[in-house]
């Protein structure tokens, strides 16, 4: 007879069925407004967060990468791969999962998908960011990069900052076409243009979301105008950039987490004494924002381990009473504690 697995052995699991399940059912603005608030929240609190830049193992073609955290009462981490090439074979440039556990026992409570999770993360991100240190009346954004991640972060500016139209370039017409198809009936208007430069034109706020693994130049310093928020999403890897190093030099830069930024930002480029404003001192109002309307800020994301977290603990808190989660055989809890070898035994007969 079957030994059938306890109670203490099911972790609630979060499927990538179940995940767009629950985005479709809260609606994708409502949830990407609600993952911005919980890493607003979690970023107020940024000092009880355990931090420490993610572990990464690089190939010739790609990265992974473990990004850990905990509060105290929950350690979250993820795994992401990142790997420019997959796309031209069929695959994504990034997947991922990750998991909330208990701090008090170590035994997870939840397992999820976190390929479309980040995408949705990383747009909340932005936006929040955004919502702070762009120009109040932004109503146009460039969106260069239109692969994966691009309509998450158009659809994301428009929920939590207001932006009407969004000019799409890719280096790759096709995936323009496909962006521009995706965000056809969302209330987005939506220009498809030629050249980053003309995908720039009236824009206050600027996505760069291209992934190349190698320092690009996605935009030269003459392109950039005064007052303009650039969203640097691409530039996540060691030797992998996207802005001209005279763009820095002009703006104002706001990170996650510095430990990080300076391995993987767009920053790496810059000496380790330049300036840089850390976002969660914004968030908490320790240190201003954007100064005034000339002034050009860059959030310059790679992405850090406490958004992943807030975005678990999102999703474990929405999935709960829904039909939106399966539990998993995923923890071997035999009678005994120290008898895992007997409960192996058994299970053979
Ligand atoms: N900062 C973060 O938190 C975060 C999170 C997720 C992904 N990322 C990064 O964002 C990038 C985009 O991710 P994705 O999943 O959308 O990748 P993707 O491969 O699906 O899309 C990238 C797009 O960039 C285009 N591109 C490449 N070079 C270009 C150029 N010079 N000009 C214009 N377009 C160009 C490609 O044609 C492609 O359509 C990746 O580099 C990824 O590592 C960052």
């Amino acid at each position: 007879m079957p030994i059938l697995p306890s109670a203490l052995a099911y972790v609630p699991f979060v499927s990538v069925e179940h995940m767009m399940g629950l985005v479709h059912h809260l609606g994708i603005e409502t949830m990407l407004v609600g993952i911005a608030g919980a890493i607003e929240e979690d970023f107020k609190r940024w000092e009880q967060f355990d931090k420490t830049p993610r572990v990464a193992s690089h190939s010739e073609v790609g990265v992974i990468e473990l990004m850990p955290t905990s509060d105290g009462e929950m350690y979250g981490f993820k795994y992401v791969n990142g790997h420019p090439k997959n796309t031209t074979e069929g695959l994504q440039t990034v997947t991922a999962f990750g998991l909330l556990a208990d701090v008090e026992t170590g035994y997870p409570i939840l397992l999820s998908e976190m390929t479309v999770l980040t995408a949705l993360r990383t747009a909340a991100m932005s936006a929040l960011a955004a919502r702070i240190l762009a120009p109040s009346n932004a109503k146009t954004m460039a969106m260069i990069g239109n692969g994966a991640q691009s309509e998450f972060q158009c659809l994301a500016f428009k929920a939590i900052c207001g932006i009407e139209t969004v000019r799409l370039y890719d280096i790759d017409p096709a995936a323009t076409q496909k962006a521009a198809r995706n965000l056809e009936r969302t209330g987005l208007t939506v220009v498809s243009c030629k050249s980053a430069e003309e995908a720039m034109q009236g824009a206050e706020i600027i996505t760069t979301c291209t992934a190349d693994k190698r320092n690009a130049t996605i935009l030269t310093d003459n392109m950039v105008g005064p007052g303009v928020h650039i969203n640097a999403i691409g530039g996540d890897c060691p030797g992998k950039t996207e802005l001209h190093r005279d763009i820095l030099l002009r703006s104002k830069i706001f990170v996650e987490y510095p430990e990080q930024t300076w391995v993987e930002g767009e920053i790496q480029v810059l000496d380790r004494d330049h300036p840089i404003t850390e976002l969660w001192q914004v968030i908490t109002g320790q240190v201003p924002g954007r100064r005034d309307d000339t002034q050009i800020t860059l959030f310059d994301s790679v992405g850090f381990a406490i958004e992943d977290f807030s975005a678990l603990r999102y999703v474990h808190r929405a999935v709960k009473g829904t039909p939106f989660v399966t539990q998993l055989d995923m923890l071997a809890d035999p009678d005994d504690p120290r008898d895992l070898f007997g409960m192996l035994e058994r299970s053979a007969l």
